[in-house]
């Protein structure tokens, strides 16, 4: 039994929850693989809205084990309140793991985060302040504290090395310092309530391999915000592409199965950054408002935009899709007409290169086709061949052009609104 993949396509809240949580009814593991709660989806179930920042979502099906695997950074106070709040809905968190090599956020990292924005003055990131970055470099310096050796106290050495290297930082541009004794009291206590959730993932993911359990990869962020293949620098700390699955989790190529790229029926983007098909208009209002985009960690409003056909064929190529899920079909459908782009127009040629070269960005301009069309309600609606015959024709447009087939379409922001192709 292979892995399947659920990666996003373009800058993030796509709504890989919406796949993952149906992939996830008939999966052994979910398993998360990088960044941390810079991440966010919400699931609907019954009424009851759960946002998930670190835990896989799949904790909410009792026979699946949720897995947070060693490449994310688990900042240990923003999993614990995760924990609670499922606790207090009535959910068992007896079947989650944390990787012993997932690296710890404290809460130095988070002030790193925001002093480093601020230095950057109008060159901000717009990152989501949680300590995501800082974390990664630490890992990356070799002082980063692991998971294992959190749990088992075995990190306040090096803590305390961290801390004076911080706060020498942190005196020198006036910031409030932190205080080592008082840091490693109140984290040693976090390190006691999560304790027995730490376990060597990689063994246990490998076994459940041999025992041909179904695995699912739930991807965070997206293709477009990957530190190597991203618009960097306005990109995260981590692989959210396909490389990063095998990384943050220690299963082999060989092992993974389906890939499938998520991305909605227009676009969307928070944080700073060239943005191709961004529409900072009246249209640009009315999708925020249709489609709710907000953000699920940060609540800022997003950027929005129409969908670009060369930016996806770019995350088809980098991530070996092997099938698109598509949602907002509902949202789009709500407008009179709708743009696609369909390539860049870039120095008098018509090119489908996608470059993350920032000044080679701002030389393209898209090149639309447009379609029709109020779609009317679809929510109900369970098979493709049943869909009006405009989202037909715009659906079938973006297959054609990435060839790449479609495997979910997303019909109503309820948990069965969704077409299985
Ligand atoms: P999900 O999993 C949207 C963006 C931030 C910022 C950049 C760097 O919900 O799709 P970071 O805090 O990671 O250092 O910020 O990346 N970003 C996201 N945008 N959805 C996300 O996750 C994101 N995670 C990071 O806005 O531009
Ligand atoms: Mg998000």
């Amino acid at each position: 039994m292979k892995a399947d993949v659920v990666l996003g396509s373009f800058y993030g809240d796509e709504g890989k929850g919406k796949i993952i949580d149906y992939l996830s009814q008939k999966a052994d593991f979910a398993v998360r693989c990088s960044g941390g709660n810079n991440a966010g989806h919400s699931i609907e179930i019954d009424g009851k809205k759960f946002a998930f920042h670190l835990i896989p979502s799949g904790i909410l099906n009792k026979n699946t084990i949720a897995v947070i695997g060693n490449g994310v950074v688990v900042d240990p106070k923003v999993l614990l309140e995760e924990i609670k709040n499922l606790k207090e809905n009535g959910y068992d968190v007896k079947n989650l793991r944390i990787s012993d090599k997932a690296h710890v956020i404290f809460s130095y990292h988070v002030e790193m985060d925001k002093l480093q924005e601020e230095l950057r003055g109008n060159g901000k990131i717009g990152t989501t302040c949680r300590g995501i970055g800082p974390t990664y470099c630490d890992k990356y310096e070799r002082c980063g504290i692991r998971m294992g050796d959190f749990v088992n106290k075995r990190y306040e050495e090096q803590v305390r090395k961290n801390i004076e290297v911080k706060n020498n930082i942190f005196k020198t541009y006036g910031h409030e310092l932190i205080d080592a004794d008082l840091l490693i009291a109140e984290y040693n206590s976090y390190a006691d309530m999560l304790k027995e959730y730490v376990v060597d993932t990689v063994a246990m993911l490998h076994e459940a391999i041999e025992q041909d359990k179904k695995i699912l990869c739930e991807g965070a962020q997206a293709t477009l915000l990957d530190i190597d293949f991203g618009s960097y620098p306005f990109v995260t700390s981590s692989n959210p592409t396909i490389g990063g699955v095998c990384t943050g989790t220690g299963i082999g190529a060989r092992y993974i199965g389906e890939v499938y790229g998520v991305l909605k029926a227009y676009s969307s983007k928070v944080g700073e950054g060239p943005y191709i098909t961004e529409q900072d208009n009246e249209i640009g209002d009315k999708i925020r408002e249709l489609g709710h985009e907000y953000g699920t960690t940060t609540k800022r409003p997003r950027r929005c935009g129409w969908l670009d056909l060369v930016a996806l064929k770019y995350a088809v190529m980098l991530n070996g899709l092997t099938g698109l899920a598509i949602n907002h079909v509902d949202t789009i459908g709500k407008l009179d007409k709708i743009k696609l782009c369909v390539g860049y127009k870039k120095d008098g040629k018509v090119t489908m290169q996608y470059s993350t070269d920032v000044y080679e960005m701002a030389k393209c301009e898209p090149i639309y086709e447009e379609f029709e069309g109020n779609f009317g309600d679809i929510s109900n609606i369970k098979r493709r061949e049943d869909l009006p015959e405009n989202a037909k024709k715009y659906l079938n447009r973006i297959e054609e052009i990435v060839k790449t087939p479609i495997k979910f379409i997303g019909t109503g922001a309820g948990r069965d609104c969704m077409i299985v192709c």
